[in-house]
């Protein structure tokens, strides 16, 4: 059997529930390939300041490769007895390798490399996560292009407010995934910072070079100071944060969606594939990913308390509660992920039923702001213009009538300023068409809006 690696001072051994009860291993192995890339970056880092021989550096970091390829096969039998994957691996490593395998914890501690592994991880998953936010927000931009012009309503309290363009619709949507990228980039700029060598909490007084481990790993910047930096876990929090905003974002256009494909609303059909049926009811075609999307937020945002409260009453420096960052953060990762990626392969398949989108915008006197800017236009104070259209849209009401269906002696029994040319403000296409200013819902705005979120994209990857 591997003996563990703190013994030395025990008489006695640990209680098996308590060994099972403090193992990290059953979560912590998704980071074996981090680890061991921390590993091999210490191993260089000591033989350069000549702590290690050339020998035994190379020797170890052998070690660690076959070790990487035995878990990569599934040849490796995880410990709950060695209860981390940091002390699973340098147990192997040893058993692999000798006596030297003993050499490669000199100069650090379980909390620099945790945290340096943790660090690796997120770098990696904060990249994949972008790829996948990419991916979405080309999705939103391939069905904005086409609907620069499609009609539908645009609303404020679900209420029909005034007419707009699905396009701009979805835009609005793309400016809120962007923004969550940008929060994204900066998370990755403070996660990129290298704590190893900070050792158990004071450094160690080993002639070490952090900066040239630092420079192995790619990482931007070397943690000023050694107590915060096997300590804090703000990367991760600031990570979380915007993941809960991420898929608050995702959440609320979720709703959307699902509000759309009901019958009552009927703008849109999401693709068989991307739907679900009901064992009872054979009519059924259930929005389940979208509702799952929304579903999910819950948990998000309970990993985001989660990480706040296991903070929050820590002294200096490392406490065996932050052993308890990794489950919230790795299920955050999938979660995330997979959200992306549905969301993003699920945008392409949606039907735009544009002309029941047109009807429900026709519905709603939404063109009743177009009236009351017509009449102020005419030389009337909006606030009575604005009591001049309310009546014209009550008789509206009374009538089943909609403004642009209203004759020209109907409208000026409201006001006699109204005359022929009423009738193109009052239609959708010149409500749009009137909107006609940068952020605006005209088409041509739309368009240049779009053009501008691709170069947008572009510059994103430079
Ligand atoms: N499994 C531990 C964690 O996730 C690794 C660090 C353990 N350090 C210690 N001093 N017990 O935080």
């Amino acid at each position: 059997m591997q003996s563990k690696a703190w013994t030395g001072r025990f008489t006695q051994p640990t209680d098996a529930f308590v060994e099972a009860f403090t193992a990290s291993i059953e979560f912590d192995q998704q980071l074996y390939a981090y680890d061991i890339q921390g590993s091999i970056a210490h191993a260089k880092m000591l033989r350069h300041c000549q702590i290690l021989t050339e020998q035994e550096s190379q020797q170890i970091i052998q070690g660690l490769q076959r070790i990487q390829a035995q878990i990569e096969q599934q040849q490796f039998d995880y410990s709950i007895r060695l209860e981390d994957i940091h002390m699973n691996i340098e147990a192997k490593l040893t058993q692999t390798i000798g006596e030297v395998g003993k050499k490669l914890h000199t100069g650090r501690s379980r909390n620099d490399q945790v945290a340096t592994d943790v660090r690796l991880y997120l770098r990696h998953e904060i990249k994949m996560i972008e790829q996948q936010l990419a991916k979405t927000q080309f999705a939103l931009l391939q069905l904005a292009s086409e609907h620069t012009d499609t009609i539908m309503p645009g609303f404020t309290h679900l209420q029909v407010a005034q007419p707009i363009t699905f396009g701009h619709h979805l835009m609005a949507w793309f400016e809120m995934l962007y923004r969550d990228r940008q929060r994204l980039t900066e998370a990755y700029q403070r996660c990129n910072t290298s704590p190893l060598g900070a050792a158990a909490l004071a450094g160690t007084s080993f002639a070490i070079d952090r900066h040239y481990s630092a420079k192995l790993l790619g990482f931007k910047n070397v943690c000023e100071n050694s107590l915060d930096a096997v300590s804090d876990r703000d990367f991760i929090i600031e990570f979380q944060s915007h993941m809960a905003i991420l898929i608050m974002h995702l959440s609320r256009f979720s709703e959307e969606l699902i509000i759309w494909s009901s019958a009552q609303f009927d703008f849109i059909d999401i693709a068989d594939s991307f739907t679900t049926g009901s064992s009872i009811m054979p009519q059924k075609k259930n929005p389940d990913v979208p509702e799952l999307i929304r579903g999910k937020t819950g948990r998000i945002f309970g990993h985001l308390f989660a990480l706040l409260s296991l903070m929050k009453s820590q002294p200096l420096a490392y406490n065996k509660d932050n052993q308890e960052d990794k489950e919230p953060l790795f299920d955050t990762v999938a979660q995330i992920k997979g959200c992306l990626k549905v969301f993003a392969e699920m945008l392409p398949t949606i039907t735009v039923k544009k002309q029941r989108m047109y009807q429900a915008t026709k519905q709603g006197f939404a063109t009743a702001t177009d009236l009351a800017d017509y009449l102020v236009k005419h030389g009337l104070a909006f606030r009575d213009a604005h009591e001049i259209v309310g009546k014209a849209v009550r008789y509206g009401i009374n009538q089943n009538k909609d403004l642009a269906e209203m004759s020209l002696a109907e409208l000026q029994e409201f006001s006699e300023i109204i005359q022929k040319d009423v009738f193109k403000v009052l239609t959708l296409e010149g409500s749009i068409q009137a909107r006609d200013h940068f952020g605006g819902t005209a088409p041509n705005q739309v368009k240049a809006a779009i053009d501008r979120a691709y170069e947008r994209l572009q510059k994103f990857k430079e």
